[in-house]
C-alpha cells in the first residue's frame, strides 16, 4: 500500500475507491451503526450520477462496505441521489428523507424506507410510491432545494423537517410539517434565514443539554435545552447557539452565521456538509463530515479515490454555554498501541524535541502546554483581526515572546517538509487571547495542492488553564482538537519525503519564552478494518 498510496489513510473512513463526499443518513439501529455517503460509482471526481454509498459498523471504527443505497431509478430521482438524513419513527422504523436531482434537473425531496425491516444491515431501500414529497416553493430556483435535515416531533405530534435553500439573495432553512410523514405542507416561513450568504447546504438542527455532556435525541424537550443550527455555507460549515419555540416555529439565534467577531465554525479547515445523529447506545450526539483532497482532480484520478469523512467526533456544548466542543469518540482509542509519553518537561525557548518511537505517519498525539508569565506577550487588538490571515502573517517560523509553540507534524529530520500545528498568545488590553493556527505552506515539496494556513480564537484564559492539542495523524489527514476540542482545524497534506519512516513528529517552541509540556501521550495507531461485502 505505501509505496504506491502514500496518502491513503489507515483508520479514516473512506469509500472502496472513486469519489466521496457528503456524510449521509447516520444512524444507531438496533446495535448497529450505519453511514450513508455521497459517492460517484464511476469515477474518482464528483459526477453526473451520485449515489448514497453505504456502509455499517459495530464501534464506528472498523467497517462492512455494503452495495450502494440509493440510486437512481425513477422520475423523481433520475440525475442523482443527492444528500439526506435517516428519522427513526416510532416502532424502530428508519425513513431515509433525500434530494432527488429528477429527470429535468430540478431538485425535490423523496422519501425511502428499508425493504425489509428485519435484515439487520438493512441493504435495500425502496422509494416511496408517492415521491416526491417536497417541490421547491415559488421563487426559489431549480439548483437551489436541498439536503433535508433528520425530521423532529413536536408535542402535537406534527413532524418537522428542514430543507436547505437560497431565496432572493437570503440562504435560508425552509420548513415542512406532517402529520404523518407522508404528506408535508411548508410553513408560511423558513426557521431562519439570512442575508447574502448564498445556499445552506445540509442543515442541521438539535437540541443541546446545558447541563450535560449527553446528546439528547432530536425530537426530545426540555427547558435544559439550547438549539443548534448548522448550515453549510462555501465550503465551511457555520453553527449558531439559540432558542427553538416550537409553537410559533421561532428560532432565536445568540450570533448567526458569518458574524466576524464570533465566527463558530464546526471546523476551521477542511471539513464541510456535515451531520450529525443521536447515538441512542451511548446517549451522545455524533458528528460526521466529510473532509475533501487538497491535491487536484487529475491527481485523484490518478489516485483512483478522492475524499474521505472525518473521524466521527461527539459534541456537546461548552460549561459556559457560548459553544460547543468536539471530540473523537472513546472508540477510536482502541487503534491506541503503542504508547510514549511525560509530564512537566521544559520546553526552552526555540527548541525543538522529536516524539520518538511511535509511528510518526499513523498517530494519536496529545500535548498540554503550560505558559510562563503572560505579561509581555505581543500586543493585539484582536477584535479587528482574521485569525486565518493572522496565522498566515504570522507562520510557525515567527518568533514571538510567547509562541508560536505545538507539534510538527509529517516532519522531515530536516524540516524540509513539515506541518505545523501551533498556539500563540496575544494580549488584549487586559485579556490573554490564543491563537491557533494549521500551517501547511511546507507540508509538501509538491506543486499544484492547496497550501491554505487556517486559524482560530480559542476561548480559553491561558493564565489559568494549561492549552491543550491533540492531533489525530493517519497519512494525509491532520484532525486537530484545540483547547480541549473548542477549535478543530483539520488539513489534508500529502509529504513527499516526510512517509512513513522518514515521516517524524515534534513539540517545539520557536517563542523566546520557555514553556512546560505538562503531558504528552502520544501513541501509534493501528489499522482501522475495512471490509467488502458488496455484491453478496
Ligand atoms: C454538499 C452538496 C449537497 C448536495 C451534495 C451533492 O457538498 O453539494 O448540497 O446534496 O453535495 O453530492
Amino acid at each position: 500500500r505505501e509505496a504506491i498510496q502514500p496518502s491513503r489513510t489507515s483508520y479514516h473512513f473512506q469509500a472502496p475507491k472513486n469519489w466521496l463526499n457528503d456524510p449521509n443518513g447516520p444512524m444507531y439501529y438496533k446495535g448497529i451503526y450505519h453511514l450513508f455517503y455521497q459517492h460517484n460509482p464511476y469515477g474518482a471526481v464528483f459526477g453526473k450520477t451520485i449515489v448514497w454509498g453505504h456502509a455499517i459498523s459495530y464501534d464506528l471504527i472498523n467497517w462492512v462496505h455494503l452495495n450502494n443505497a440509493l440510486y437512481p431509478t425513477n422520475a423523481f430521482d433520475a440525475k442523482s441521489c443527492w444528500s439526506g438524513s435517516v428519522t427513526i419513527l416510532p416502532g424502530q422504523k428508519p425513513v431515509i428523507l433525500y434530494t432527488g436531482l429528477d429527470i429535468k434537473n430540478q431538485q425535490v425531496q423523496n422519501m425511502a424506507m428499508p425493504k425489509n425491516l428485519s435484515d439487520p444491515f438493512l441493504r435495500e431501500w425502496k422509494k416511496y410510491s408517492h415521491n416526491p414529497i417536497m417541490m421547491r416553493p415559488d421563487g426559489v430556483n431549480k439548483d437551489d432545494f436541498r439536503d433535508p435535515t433528520t425530521a423532529w416531533q413536536g408535542e402535537d405530534g406534527k413532524w418537522r423537517v428542514l430543507v436547505g435553500s437560497l431565496k432572493s439573495d437570503r440562504g435560508l432553512a425552509v420548513l415542512y410539517r406532517s402529520n404523518d410523514f407522508k404528506k408535508w405542507n411548508m410553513y408560511d416561513h423558513p426557521l431562519y434565514s439570512e442575508a447574502n450568504t448564498g445556499i445552506w447546504e445540509c442543515p442541521d438542527f438539535y437540541p443541546i443539554s446545558t447541563n450535560s455532556r449527553e446528546g439528547v435525541e432530536t425530537s426530545s424537550r426540555s427547558p435544559q435545552y439550547k438549539y443548534v443550527l448548522k448550515a453549510s455555507i462555501k465550503f465551511r460549515d457555520y453553527y449558531t447557539l439559540g432558542t427553538y419555540m416550537p409553537d410559533v416555529e421561532k428560532f432565536t439565534p445568540e450570533t448567526g452565521f458569518r458574524n466576524l467577531r464570533l465566527d463558530l465554525r464546526y471546523d476551521y479547515g477542511k471539513f464541510y456538509a456535515s451531520k450529525t445523529f443521536f447515538d441512542s447506545a451511548k446517549h451522545r450526539r455524533i458528528l460526521w463530515g466529510w473532509i475533501n483532497e487538497s491535491d487536484s482532480s487529475a491527481d485523484d484520478v490518478k489516485k483512483g479515490w478522492s475524499g474521505i469523512q472525518s473521524i466521527p467526533r461527539a459534541i456537546y456544548l461548552s460549561k459556559n454555554g457560548r459553544q460547543l466542543i468536539q471530540w473523537p469518540v472513546e472508540e477510536i482509542e482502541r487503534l491506541r498501541r503503542k504508547h510514549v509519553g511525560f509530564k512537566d518537561k521544559k520546553l526552552e525557548g526555540s527548541s525543538l524535541v522529536e516524539i520518538p518511537g511511535i509511528t510518526a505517519s499513523q498517530a494519536d498525539v496529545e500535548i498540554s502546554f503550560k505558559l510562563p508569565n503572560l505579561k509581555d506577550a505581543e500586543l493585539m487588538d484582536t477584535h479587528s483581526v482574521d485569525p486565518q490571515l493572522l496565522c498566515s502573517k504570522k507562520s510557525a517560523a515567527v518568533s514571538s515572546k510567547v509562541g508560536p509553540f505545538g507539534l510538527l507534524i509529517f516532519a522531515t529530520k530536516d524540516l524540509t517538509e513539515h506541518t505545523a500545528v501551533f498556539f500563540r498568545i496575544f494580549r488584549d488590553r487586559n485579556r490573554y487571547v490564543v491563537l491557533m493556527c494549521s500551517d501547511q505552506s511546507r507540508s509538501s515539496l509538491r506543486k499544484g495542492v492547496d497550501k491554505t494556513t487556517y486559524g482560530a480564537f480559542v476561548d480559553k484564559d491561558p493564565r489559568h488553564e494549561a492549552i491543550s492539542l491533540r492531533s489525530l495523524i493517519d497519512h494525509s489527514v491532520i484532525e486537530s482538537f484545540g483547547g480541549d476540542g473548542r477549535v478543530c482545524i483539520t488539513s489534508r497534506v500529502y509529504p513527499t519525503l516526510a512517509i512513513d519512516g522518514e515521516a517524524h513528529v515534534y513539540a517545539f517552541n520557536n517563542g523566546s519564552l520557555d514553556v512546560v509540556v505538562s503531558s504528552l501521550n502520544a501513541y501509534s495507531m493501528n489499522k482501522a478494518s475495512f471490509v467488502s461485502n458488496i455484491g453478496s
